[in-house]
């Protein structure tokens, strides 16, 4: 605390995203790295406890040094881990899984069957930095609705978070393309329709590098068709 005020130690957006989107208060931040989004949940009184949970032993020593530095340490439990392998889940409100690939995040969920209960009622707060789309289709097709999406700009790049629960059937919104590239952010203003523009650009690329090669050809016509469908649905939602 510093005259009354809790001390901020998120410099990151993107990070500072993810908190905000924590709901209860008692979350699991799986590859926490420097353990850095737990001890602020701690710090900023949004949760009693956390669990900072790593792979690696390397991370772990640097979040155990942050737990340490900001007087946390007996509500930051710091534990080795492969995904939620070790992790213990009871009690806990909101699982944090950011900062990696949309593939290994859904392998992540995917492992861990306490997750797949709606008994549990956790809040998962996933952020991708590549392959959004995989962890959307993942997510879908298991039963876990997404129940909102934002995103936020950190100088060049652009992040979008998502929160999803289990409720053990499809969500009632399609698995359309808008979906799958866009995920369900609001894409007519703000953050969320830079993140509309930057996935298209993304696959526009995609699509003419595709469309270069013969062998790739085929492939890059279907993504230029993608391209248009979504810039389309762009340009409706903006009238
Ligand atoms: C790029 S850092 C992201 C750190 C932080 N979550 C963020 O968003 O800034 C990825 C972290 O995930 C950890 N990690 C990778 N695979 C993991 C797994 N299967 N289980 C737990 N942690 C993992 C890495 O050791 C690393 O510390």
């Amino acid at each position: 605390m510093f005259n009354g005020v809790a001390m901020n130690i998120l410099k990151d957006k993107r990070l500072m995203l993810c908190a905000e989107m924590v709901k209860g208060d008692a979350a699991a931040d799986i590859g926490t790295d420097h353990g850095y989004l737990p001890t602020h949940l701690v710090l900023q009184g949004k949760c009693t406890r956390c669990i900072a949970a790593d792979i690696n032993p390397m991370p772990l020593d640097a979040a155990r040094k942050t737990v340490t530095e900001n007087g946390v340490s007996t509500k930051v439990d710091i534990v080795l881990s492969d995904g939620l392998e070790s992790v213990e889940l009871t009690g806990i409100t909101d699982v944090i899984i950011a900062g990696m690939g949309g593939e290994l995040i859904a392998r992540i969920i995917d492992d861990c069957k306490t997750l797949h209960s709606k008994d549990n009622d956790i809040n998962l707060v996933l952020q991708p930095m590549t392959r959004p789309e995989e962890l959307r289709i993942y997510l879908y097709e298991n039963g876990f609705e997404v129940t909102s999406e934002r995103c936020v700009r950190e100088g060049r790049f652009i992040y979008s978070v998502m929160c999803a629960r289990f409720i053990g059937e499809k969500p009632a919104y399609e698995m359309d393309k808008r979906y799958i590239h866009l995920g369900r952010t609001d894409i007519t203003e703000g953050f969320g329709k830079e993140y509309a523009i930057d996935r298209i650009n993304k696959l526009k690329k995609a699509a003419e590098g595709m469309l270069k090669s013969k062998d790739s050809r085929q492939e890059g016509l279907q993504k230029a068709e993608l391209v248009k469908m979504l810039t389309d649905q762009l340009r409706e939602a903006e009238q």
